[in-house]
C-alpha cells in the first residue's frame, strides 16, 4: 500500500469519518482524493454503491482514479485491469485465459453513504450494522449546495477553533461575532458520549461536535450551521460547510438561504484560517502542546480528553500479504522475458520474480 509513501495519520479507532459528499461522485468516472495521508480512489460498482481502495494499481502503481468505471469495477488506465469493489482483480486484458495471481488485489476500507456524504471506517474492528450517528434536522432543508475550503491545518487545530467561544469577538469582529463585544465568558461544557457542546451560560446558541469530524452551530431555533471536517493530510483538511435552515419554508426558496450563505461562509472561514494557519501545523494532543489553556477552552479540553481515549492508527485498509504458494504468481513468473544470463547471476530473474 501507499503506506510506504505516505504515513497515515492517526484518527478515532472504530468510528465514521465523513470523507467526501455524495455528489462529488458520479457514476462515470473514478476520483482520486487525498485522506488520512492517504491517495485514495473511489467509484460506485454495478449497484451505485460506493467503494474506496488504495489509489495504486498493483500491476504497475499507476493512479486508478485516472481510470474509468467499466461494469461497476474500477479499470486502471495503464493496462487496464479491472478491480471490483471487493478489491478483486476482474481481468487482464493481455492474458484473459491465463489464471490471476491473488496478490494482484487492492486494498480496500469499508464505506458507507448516508446524509449526503460518503463515510470511512476507521477499524480495526468490524463496522456496525447500526445507522452512522448525524444530528436530527427533522423538519429542516438544506439550503443549497456544499461549500468547501481546503486550509493548511490539521482537522484537529480546525475543530478546535470551531469549538471556541472566546475567538468570535476578535477574528470575526466584522462578522459573526460583531454582537459579542469583548468581555467576561463563562463558556458552559457537556460531553455525552462522542457528543461535545459547548455555549455561553444562559445562551441558546450552542457549538457541537459530532466526534469524530462533524459540527454544528445553532444559530437560531430554525438555522444551523454544519461542518464536516475532512482529514487531507497532517497539514492539511477541507471544511464541508452546509446550512440547514426551516426559516423560507416555500419549496425551491431556501436557495436565497443557500447563496447567502455561500457568499458568507468563505469570507467567515478565511477570518478563522488567518489566524489559525499561523499556529505551529499539527495534530493537537492533550498535554506538551507548549499552551497555557483558560476556563474559556473548556470545550477544547474535552475534546483532547475524548481524543487521546480513541486515539490510534489509521486501520481501514486491509493488508494482503503476497502469498508464497500463489498459484497465479508462478503463472505471471512465466511472463516475464528472459535476459541473456550473465555467468555471475544465473537464476536470478526467477529469484526475482
Ligand atoms: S499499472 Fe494498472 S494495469 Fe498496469
Ligand atoms: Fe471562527
Amino acid at each position: 500500500m501507499t503506506r510506504s509513501e505516505a504515513a497515515p495519520l492517526q484518527v478515532i479507532q472504530n468510528r465514521w469519518y465523513a470523507v467526501i459528499a455524495s455528489s462529488e461522485l458520479g457514476a462515470e468516472r473514478p476520483i482520486g482524493r487525498r485522506r488520512f495521508g492517504i491517495d485514495v480512489v473511489f467509484w460506485r460498482d454495478g449497484d451505485g454503491r460506493v467503494a474506496v481502495a488504495a489509489d495504486r494499481c498493483p500491476h504497475r502503481r499507476a493512479k486508478l482514479s485516472l481510470g474509468r468505471v467499466k461494469k461497476g469495477c474500477v479499470e486502471c488506465p495503464f493496462h487496464g485491469f479491472t478491480f471490483d469493489s471487493e478489491g478483486a482483480c476482474r481481468s487482464i486484458p493481455a492474458h484473459p485465459d491465463r489464471p490471476i495471481p491473488r496478490a494482484m488485489r487492492l486494498e480496500t476500507a469499508t464505506v458507507r453513504e448516508a446524509h449526503g456524504y460518503v463515510w470511512l471506517w476507521t477499524g480495526p474492528a468490524q463496522a456496525p450494522d447500526d445507522p452512522i450517528p448525524f444530528f436530527d434536522f427533522e423538519g429542516f432543508s438544506r439550503a443549497g449546495s456544499e461549500h468547501t475550503e481546503p486550509v493548511e491545518v490539521h482537522y484537529t487545530l480546525a475543530i478546535e477553533n470551531q469549538l471556541d467561544f472566546a475567538h468570535l469577538p476578535f477574528v470575526h469582529a466584522s462578522t459573526i461575532g460583531r454582537s459579542m463585544p469583548p468581555g467576561p465568558m463563562n463558556v458552559r461544557t457537556e460531553v455525552d458520549g462522542d457528543r461535545i457542546r459547548a455555549w455561553l451560560d444562559g445562551e441558546d446558541t450552542f457549538l457541537e461536535l459530532l466526534g469524530p469530524n462533524i459540527w454544528r452551530l445553532r444559530i437560531s431555533a430554525s438555522l444551523y450551521q454544519q461542518i464536516a471536517f475532512v482529514p487531507v493530510d497532517e497539514r492539511r483538511m477541507i471544511y464541508y460547510a452546509r446550512t440547514y435552515q426551516r426559516v423560507v419554508t416555500v419549496p425551491g426558496l431556501d436557495w436565497v438561504f443557500g447563496a447567502f450563505q455561500r457568499a458568507v461562509n468563505p469570507f467567515i472561514l478565511r477570518q478563522d484560517s488567518r489566524v489559525v494557519e499561523a499556529i505551529p501545523n499539527g495534530e493537537t494532543r492533550l498535554r506538551d502542546m507548549g499552551e497555557v489553556l483558560v476556563p474559556s477552552d473548556a470545550a477544547i479540553i474535552a475534546y483532547r480528553r475524548w481524543r487521546e481515549a480513541g486515539r490510534g492508527p489509521l486501520a481501514a485498509f486491509s493488508d494482503r500479504p503476497v502469498e508464497a504458494e500463489d498459484p497465479g504468481l508462478i503463472a505471471t513468473s512465466t511472463l516475464v522475458r528472459r535476459a541473456p544470463e550473465p555467468a555471475s547471476a544465473a537464476g536470478s530473474l526467477d529469484e526475482a520474480v
